[in-house]
């Protein structure tokens, strides 16, 4: 399906996000035809540049990211750029003209994407000004692109919320987890509905864990100012974690419509079990890296990073125990994990099933492993079903075995895969892909419980881990409590 006419507007175009996803994915919907060629791109930004030093910004990008260079001139006839600051009505006014300009030069009928790729702070005073000033005044549909952070806790959450909705209604705000454009974590839905033999066993009555890794081998980098205001609490669990989560225990929707889908999601997020005060300490395990060594290259340590207090309290790591309290899921433990500077980068999905009720072929040497469903969601994208099967030849001797479905088209770790389709699911109206502020509210105020308790107590052994581990100590031992272990990660990779 080809895309509407569209104005695509990009605050914060002289930015990182724009220049790395936001560029090339639109090219790439270009490229494949998906684009309705009635399309422009307008760059605004804080930078005094011309039309044609933004021109030459978007080549620049293409050129980096893109294998088919061909239409890449094409393309760039479609962008332009408008100095901007984002607190004076004036500027605004400018900006509607040209965007008036440009609806009338490539017949755009009024339909608009204002895509914020830019600090969370001026979100607000942005979108005042997009209606104050008559840039959401036309006669197609306009749309709103949030990035994340989407505030800070939950007040702050719903204080953003509130100032947006004054000028969008909740139909019209795209909120972005880009977890959500990833091939893998959209598969979840269909591998759970579009199969008779895991729905049935989708319960407690057969699951006994499942665990969620995230794992990243960089440091916190340039980002210390925010990060520090963050931690990966705040900056992976509240959003891409727990959209994991509300995706693996959700009820099967009635139909794949977006409001369906996401009051499952609702569903489950409502019934996770909050974890407060004391219990914090015994459900979740927070880690911070200190320095050390990264295949024998010395890296530095959190605290020694830029714009980061040498004295920080703030988390790089994150181990946790969800539970869910509703009859499908009562009794069986989510366990996530995140966290920077890690051993690998790997997004996987283990489902544990409960062992079988009697082990025959139990022999000294090995006993039978349980059943996993791996969901990889990156590097390597596909499933794999963990079996036990008779070992060639030995009698009744068993052999674990795995039965393969690899789906990597791409090699890519962040690849602007995701991106091109939460881009293209804006332009076509398509907002399952897209937080609803139902699911924001709900893990803001999961997550701040836990927050509250980590801020005001000081965690005194940080930092926990050496970089290029698997994290903190503790992390492992919140499983074996349990009874279990994290499944490695890298062991379970899904080898071409
Ligand atoms: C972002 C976080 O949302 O997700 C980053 O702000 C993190 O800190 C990134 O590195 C991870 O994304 P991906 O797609 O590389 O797993």
């Amino acid at each position: 399906e080809k895309t509407q006419p569209t104005l695509i507007m990009i605050f914060g175009a002289t930015g990182d996000l724009a220049k790395r996803k936001l560029f090339p994915s639109l090219y790439q919907l270009y490229l494949k035809g998906s684009l309705s060629t009635n399309f422009a791109m307008l760059g605004v930004g804080r930078r005094e540049w011309s039309h044609d030093r933004f021109k030459e910004h978007v080549r620049e990008s293409l050129e980096a990211s893109s294998h088919s260079k061909e239409h890449i001139e094409t393309f760039i006839e479609h962008s332009f750029y408008q100095s901007h600051d984002v607190s004076d009505s004036d500027s605004y006014i400018q900006l509607k003209t040209l965007a008036d300009q440009l609806d009338e030069t490539f017949s755009l009928k009024g339909n608009r994407i204002f895509y914020l790729a830019m600090a969370p702070e001026f979100f607000g005073t942005i979108t005042d000004h997009l209606k104050q000033d008559g840039l959401t005044d036309t006669d197609g549909f306009c749309r709103l692109v949030i990035e994340k952070p989407f505030g800070h806790d939950l007040p702050s959450a719903s204080a953003l919320n509130k100032q947006i909705r004054q000028s969008f209604s909740e139909e019209q705000i795209y909120r972005i987890d880009h977890y959500l454009g990833k091939e893998m974590v959209q598969n979840i839905e269909v591998i759970r509905f579009a199969n008779a033999i895991f729905e049935p066993l989708w319960n407690n009555r057969f699951i006994s864990n499942i665990q969620i890794t995230s794992s990243e081998t960089l440091g916190v980098e340039e980002r210390g100012r925010y990060y520090e205001t963050s931690g990966a609490l705040r900056d992976m669990v509240q959003n891409h974690m727990l959209q994991m989560v509300a995706l693996l225990a959700m009820e099967p929707p009635i139909n794949l419509s977006t409001d369906e889908i996401r009051s499952e999601k609702v569903r489950v997020l409502r019934a996770m079990r909050p974890v407060e005060g004391k219990e914090v300490d015994e459900y979740f395990v927070r880690g911070q890296y200190g320095s050390g060594k990264v295949n024998n290259e010395p890296v530095d340590g959190y605290r020694d990073g830029e714009n980061v207090d040498s004295q920080s309290n703030t988390e790089t790591f994150v181990a946790g125990k969800v539970l869910i309290d509703n009859f499908r899921w009562a009794g069986v433990p989510f366990f996530i994990r995140t966290g920077k500077r890690m051993a690998v980068k790997s997004t996987k999905i283990v489902v544990q099933f409960k062992d079988i009720p009697m082990n025959l072929y139990y022999n000294k040497e090995h006993s039978l492993d349980p059943n996993l469903l791996v969901i990889h969601i990156q590097p390597d994208e596909g499933v794999t079903l963990h079996l036990n099967a008779k070992k060639t030849s030995e009698g009744v001797n068993t052999k674990p075995v795995k039965l393969s479905y690899s789906a990597s088209s791409i090699d890519g770790i962040n690849t602007p895969e995701a991106y091109e389709k939460l881009l293209y699911d804006c332009i076509v109206g398509d907002a399952t892909n897209f937080t609803h502020w139902d699911e924001v509210r709900k893990s803001w105020s999961y997550v701040d419980k836990i927050s509250d308790h980590w801020e005001s107590t000081k965690e005194e052994s940080f930092p926990n881990y050496a970089p290029g581990s698997m994290g903190p100590e503790r992390s492992f031992k919140l499983l074996s409590d349990d009874g279990f272990e994290w499944w490695a990660v890298g062991e379970l990779d899904n080898k071409k």
